[in-house]
């Protein structure tokens, strides 16, 4: 079975002091939550103050981007050796909002993504369709372009370390969370895909998350589909009573 894993990414909020003050409600909270993978991603600037107040809890850290190069002259970027030691065994990756307001290819992403890996980060892949998109019925074509772009080239052992998310543009941060059984779709074909590209073995174990409008209302509904493995939380999760409560509906996933 595979193990839920819900990540709250804080997208471009928080400074420092709010940052600390909301891991050390998190760590106290979710110390003893069990059989749930937990990931908070936050800003840049806070990544550190973050990880050494998470030091020792069974909480995992993760930013919000990265750089494929390892140094150099990219000004206002950062590399992955830089996330690690920040501390961040994570990144997501291909999120919609840098491919909507920073140009990011599906190209990008998959140079990302391999960098990433080699680094020994685990990347959160992001993929998913705007409302444009899914109203011409073009969901599965979108999705699959962003997967094989970002997932075509790796080996199966590579695959096998990362994680993917199916964020539709159109449920992140509007309050209109897709149906379980809408988004459960679009989780089996991306399975069904990943099967494709890497056979039954990969298919069966990767994890893919699901995001956008995720609440402590309707986390459990959707973590009870069979091919929704977790949740990517956006706004829910700069409270630490709402992502505590969305983690412990991941603790409860039974699907897989
Ligand atoms: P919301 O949960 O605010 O809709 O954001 C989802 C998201 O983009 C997570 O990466």
């Amino acid at each position: 079975m595979r193990k839920a894993i819900v990540a709250g990414n804080w997208k471009m909020n928080k400074t420092l002091d709010e940052a600390i003050a909301l891991a050390r409600s998190l760590r106290d909270l979710l110390d003893a939550v069990h059989h749930v993978d937990m990931v908070v991603c936050p800003p840049y600037p806070t990544l550190s103050g973050v990880s050494e107040i998470l030091k020792g809890s069974p909480i995992g850290v993760g930013a919000q981007n990265m750089h494929w190069e390892s140094q150099g002259a990219y000004t206002g970027e950062v590399s992955a050796k830089m996330l690690l030691t920040a501390g961040c065994q994570y990144v997501i990756l291909g999120h919609s909002e840098r491919r909507l307001h920073f140009g990011e290819t599906d190209d990008g992403v998959r140079k990302k993504v391999v960098a990433a890996l080699k680094s020994g980060l685990v990347p959160i892949i992001c993929v998913g369709e705007r409302l444009d998109e899914r109203e011409a019925g073009r969901t599965e074509q979108v999705v699959a372009k962003q997967l094989r772009g970002a997932v075509g080239g790796l080996s199966a052992e590579e695959l096998l370390r990362g994680i993917i998310a199916y964020e539709p543009v159109w449920a992140i941060g509007t309050g209109r969370a897709a149906t379980p059984e809408m988004a459960n779709e679009v989780h089996t074909f991306l399975r069904r895909l990943l099967r494709e590209l890497h056979g039954e073995g990969v298919a069966s174990a990767v994890r893919i998350q699901y995001g956008g409008s995720v609440t402590e209302e309707n986390a459990a509904s959707l973590l009870r589909q069979s091919d929704i493995d977790g949740a990517l939380v956006g706004g829910a999760s700069l409270k630490a009573e709402s992502f505590a409560a969305i983690v412990r509906a991941g603790s409860e996933h039974t699907g897989g």
